[in-house]
C-alpha cells in the first residue's frame, strides 16, 4: 500500500539527534539524514548524495553544512550544493538533494515527507502533553518488524490488553468495556470504560490506589494520521466519578513506517509538572513498568502477526471484525481515504 506523503511524520525523539551528529533514519522507505545547524536548528535532507550516492550521514558535519565522504561536495541545509573541490569549482546545476521540511516540537522532531510547500506546521497533532517546558516527559524507542497500521490497530482495539498483557495492563473486564467511536475531520476518537474492575499489583501501585479495590476504569485514544496517538488512561475507585486532575499521566503513541513492513515506534508518559516534584519518578516508574507489555508481550505479537501476514495485503486476508475493532477500522478507513485521495 501507498504511504501518505502529505502529513507530518514523527522522525526521532529531540534528543536523538545530537549537536554534532548526522543522524540517519529512514522513513517511508527512504533514507533522510537529520542534523543540527549552528543554532541548534534540525535539518532534514535525503541520505544520498547526487554525485555517486554516498550517504551522506557517513560525511562530515560543518556548521550550517555537510560535507560528503567520497569526493567532498558541500551542501547546505536546504540540500544546495555550496562547494566543489573538483576542477574549476564550478557547481552543476544538478547537484541538489532533496531538503525535507522539519519542525522541533513537543519533544519530537516531525518530518514532512510530501510537497514542501503544503508542509504547515499547523497540521502537526497537539501533542503539548509532551512539551518539556511544562511536563515531564519519559520517552522510549522501539524497533518493530511490523507495519505501522497493524500498530494502530493495537492502540485502537485495547480490549487485547486482558489478553496479552494479563498480569500487567489488563483487567478482566476490558472486554466488556462501554465502548464509543467518534470522528472530527480526519481525526478518531474511541471511548472505553469499565466498572466494577479489578487491575494487576503494578497498575494499582503507579494510580495510586489501594490494592484490590474495585475501579471504574478509562481509556480514551485520539488518532491522527499517519499513526499519532494519544492514550488518556486512568481508574478511580469504583462508583467515584472521573477526576479531571492535570496532573494525571498521559500516554502518547507514535508511529511512522520505516518500509512496508517495519515501524519505528515512540511510545512516552507525561505529566504536568504543575503536579509536583514527584511527578519525574513517577513518569519514569511507568516507563519502566511499560517495558514488558509493550516490547515482551505486544512487540512480540505485532511481529508474529506480520510474518504471518507476509507481504499481503491486509483487506485481501478478509480480516474478521468484532465489535472492539470499530475504532481502529474507522482509522483505517480514514488514513485509505486520505491516501487514496492523493493517488488521485
Ligand atoms: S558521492 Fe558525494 S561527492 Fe561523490
Ligand atoms: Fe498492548
Amino acid at each position: 500500500m501507498a504511504f501518505l506523503k502529505n502529513c507530518w511524520y514523527v522522525a526521532a525523539w529531540n534528543h536523538e539527534i545530537g549537536k554534532d551528529e548526522l543522524f540517519r533514519r529512514t522513513l517511508l522507505s527512504e533514507a533522510l539524514m537529520f542534523f543540527r545547524d549552528t543554532q541548534g536548528v534540525v535539518h532534514a535532507l535525503l541520505d544520498r548524495c547526487p554525485h555517486r550516492f554516498a550517504p551522506l550521514s557517513k560525511g562530515t558535519h560543518k556548521g550550517d553544512c555537510v560535507r560528503c565522504p567520497y569526493h567532498g561536495l558541500e551542501f547546505d541545509a536546504s540540500g544546495a550544493c555550496v562547494h566543489n573541490p573538483h576542477g574549476n569549482g564550478v557547481i552543476p546545476k544538478a547537484a541538489v538533494v532533496r531538503a525535507y521540511p522539519t519542525v522541533e516540537r513537543y519533544s519530537v522532531v516531525w518530518v514532512w515527507m510530501g510537497d514542501a510547500d503544503k508542509a504547515d506546521p499547523a497540521l502537526i497533532p497537539d501533542f503539548s502533553c509532551m512539551d518539556p517546558a511544562t511536563h515531564y516527559v519519559g520517552k522510549r524507542y522501539l524497533h518493530a518488524r511490523a507495519n505501522y497500521v497493524l500498530e494502530t490497530d493495537n492502540i485502537l482495539d485495547l480490549s487485547h490488553i486482558e489478553f496479552l498483557h494479563p498480569g500487567t495492563l489488563g483487567s478482566p473486564g476490558v472486554k466488556d468495556a462501554a465502548t464509543k467511536v467518534a470522528q472530527s475531520g480526519n481525526q478518531v476518537t474511541i471511548s472505553r470504560s469499565t466498572s466494577n474492575d479489578r487491575m494487576s499489583d503494578f497498575l494499582y501501585d503507579v494510580m495510586r490506589l489501594p490494592q484490590g479495590i474495585a475501579v471504574d476504569r478509562w481509556f480514551d485514544v485520539r488518532w491522527d494520521a499517519p499513526a499519532c496517538m494519544l492514550l488518556d488512561a486512568g481508574a478511580t475507585p469504583s462508583g467515584t466519578p472521573r477526576e479531571k486532575n492535570p496532573g494525571a499521566p498521559m500516554f502518547p503513541h507514535l508511529f511512522s513506517p520505516e518500509t512496508e513492513s517495519t515501524t519505528h515506534y515512540w511510545y512516552a508518559v507525561s505529566m504536568a509538572r504543575a503536579a509536583g516534584p514527584h511527578g519525574e519518578s513517577v513518569v519514569e516508574n511507568i516507563v519502566a513498568g511499560a517495558r514488558q507489555p509493550f516490547e515482551e508481550e505486544d512487540l512480540p505479537m505485532l511481529e508474529a502477526q506480520q510474518e504471518a501476514i507476509g507481504d499481503r495485503d491486509f483487506w485481501s486476508l478478509k480480516p474478521v471484525l468484532l465489535a472492539s475493532d470499530a475504532g481502529a477500522i474507522r482509522a483505517r478507513r480514514v488514513l485509505d481515504k486520505l491516501i487514496a485521495q492523493e493517488q488521485a
